[in-house]
């Protein structure tokens, strides 16, 4: 619908442009939007007073003209020009129908899919091997999982990548305390990176000896001696299990496949900082090779550098980022690459960004995102830590959230067996954790609070699933197919319109969705969805009704809802509940 409205006024334009109204080189970015008041209409723009001044007109004025430029269509209903110059438009209640009887019709809720289709790159979860997954690895596997799907969703082909931190210094420091333990103890300490970890590290402030061997063994390892590399490999082996754990509990699309490590670009770093001397980019400051841009300065003005090769030869993360642009380029064919990594590496990625399309790497018309996102806080306003004042641990996180889930679950009254319960309370606590990260703004950092996510009232999960489970339940209980109600679609009380509205928009939010990687539009889209249902149920009688036309057509608009439910919440990653 917002597509079609936004071709009328492109053809507006148009129209204005030939009749000498608007200059020939104007190309205004079109822009509709939601008003937040309904009696303002379905849709707004700004486009007459953007469009004013080039025309050197009345905003007022041009938005009449604009209006008496449209086209003829079946699509608007009404139009009305408010304040300075905005345009209110009301659409059709005949075209409303239209589109809730095809997205009835369609299995994917006639979706309109993406015009071209691209080949996107995503970097996501890309964890530090070295220690177990914690809390602050949760929003990139979160958020980037949501956009992926949608991406795909909408018709393009994602490629998942696991960047892996399983290269560097730290690595030594693990070989060496991996060599002083015997294989039982090894294999028991592994089962407990962050235990793992604390004991290498330990040893290495401790002793000189430890610290001697750990720094010999990166050397070893680096240089590619076999017996390094076969520990080395074991350990990453342990990691990525742990990992693969994680992605499992939480229903995130990552598989090994999709891990391409640090490592794997170590080839071609060397390549790359030869190249980029070649390209005479190279300064040498201090022993170490860095390239300067005039883009990126310090406070004092004098320019950053990206040390892209280390005094003693080593290479960065830097240089590692570079190679695998190459690689997503040259080997994966990207049409975009989106990146969902923690807000504070913003200068890292411009920089690497920017540097690679000096150097060649990048084509102007290959998209390249960083899309950052604030830190998990606790209550006390603080990034989020464990009791005893650790990180988290992701996996005890989600412990936790499964034993919270299942004591709200046997405290209310219900009929479920234990192993139903059980069940349940696994998916409503891993989706309570999921949502949470979802629903905020992607920028924000936000409050982890077991409270709030596992409440059943607000903008949860456990809301949302009950929703869906109560919209399910109308059919349940009649025995109907909800894929099979036969009878049209008619729209009189306002809260059926403000359903049918709400449902409509579905389409337009996930567009937004894959456009800003912004998951909480479709979650607010969601809730709000919730609550126009709810609204509609209460008001409106469904089974109970005799007049067997608007019965059918409340049941299509029940029917239409679980549907939208199911499929947005299937976008977020998370799986619906029959019953709860
Ligand atoms: N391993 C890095 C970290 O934990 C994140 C990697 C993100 N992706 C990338 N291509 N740099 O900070």
């Amino acid at each position: 619908m917002k597509t079609q409205l936004e071709q009328l006024l492109a053809a507006a334009i148009a129209e204005l442009k030939q009749n000498g109204t608007l200059p020939d080189d104007v190309a205004p970015r079109i822009q509709l939007d939601r008003p937040r008041d309904k009696s303002h209409g379905d849709f707004a723009t700004n486009l007459a007073l953007m469009l004013a001044k080039p025309a050197k007109a009345n905003p007022r004025a041009l938005a009449e003209a604009i209006l008496a430029a449209l086209p003829g269509n079946d699509i608007i209903a009404g139009a009305d020009i408010a304040g300075p110059g905005f345009i209110n438009f009301k659409v059709s209640q005949q075209q409303l129908l239209e589109q809730l009887e095809a997205a009835y019709a369609s299995a994917e809720l006639n979706i309109t899919k993406a015009e071209t289709s691209k080949r996107v790159v995503i970097d996501y979860s890309s964890p530090n091997l070295a220690k177990e997954m914690h809390v602050g690895h949760l929003r990139s596997a979160i958020i980037g999982d949501a956009v992926a799907r949608v991406q795909e969703f909408l018709g393009h082909t994602v490629i998942r990548q696991n960047h892996v931190g399983d290269w560097g210094t730290q690595f030594g420091m693990l070989l060496a305390h991996m060599e002083e333990l015997d294989a039982a103890t090894a294999e028991f300490e592994l089962n407990n990176l962050e235990t793992f970890y604390k004991a290498a590290k330990r040893s290495f402030d401790e002793s000189e000896a430890f610290a001697k061997r750990a720094r010999e063994l990166v050397v070893a390892l680096q240089s590619g001696d076999e017996y390094c590399n076969k520990l080395w490999q074991q350990f990453i082996d342990v990691s990525l299990t742990h990992c693969q754990e994680v992605y499992d509990r939480l229903g995130v699309q990552l598989t090994r496949d999709d891990v391409m490590a640090e490592s794997s670009y170590n080839d071609d770093l060397a390549p790359v900082v030869k190249d980029l001397e070649a390209q005479g980019l190279l300064v040498e400051d201090q022993g170490a090779k860095c390239v300067f841009l005039d883009e990126f300065k310090n406070k004092e003005g004098d320019p950053l550098p990206i040390i892209v090769q280390k005094t003693g030869g080593g290479f960065l993360y830097a240089t590692t980022d570079l190679a695998a642009i190459r690689y997503r380029v040259g080997t994966l064919n990207a049409d975009q690459v989106m990146y969902f990594v923690d807000q504070r590496q913003g200068l890292h990625f411009q920089q690497i960004f920017t540097l690679a399309r000096k150097a060649g790497y990048a084509s102007a018309d290959l998209q390249l995102d960083h899309f950052g996102f604030g830190t998990v806080m606790g209550k006390d306003g603080r990034p989020y830590k464990s009791r005893d004042g650790g990180v988290t641990k992701l996996a005890d996180l989600l412990d936790e959230a499964e034993r919270r889930a299942l004591e709200l679950l046997q405290q209310k009254s219900n009929e479920l067996s234990e192993t139903e319960q059980e069940h349940i309370a696994k998916v409503v606590g891993i989706s309570s954790v999921k949502y949470a990260d979802l629903s905020k703004n992607r920028t924000s950092d936000y409050i982890f609070d077991w409270d709030t996510m596992l409440s059943f009232e607000g903008n949860t999960a456990p809301y949302l699933l009950y929703a869906f489970t109560r919209v399910n339940s109308i059919f349940q209980k009649a025995g109907l197919d909800a894929n099979s109600v036969t009878g049209e679609l008619m729209l009189e009380d306002e809260r059926e319109i403000a359903l049918a509205n709400q449902l409509v928009r579905f389409n337009e939010v996930v567009h937004s969705v894959a456009d800003k990687a912004m998951p909480h539009f479709l979650c607010g889209y969601l809730f709000e969805l919730a609550g126009n249902f709810s609204s509609f149920y209460e008001a409106c009688p469904i089974l109970n009704n005799d007049n067997a036309e608007q019965r059918q057509s409340r049941l299509k608009l029940s029917a239409l809802t679980a549907r939208t439910l199911q499929q947005g919440l299937r976008l977020l990653g998370i799986p619906t509940l029959e019953k709860m």
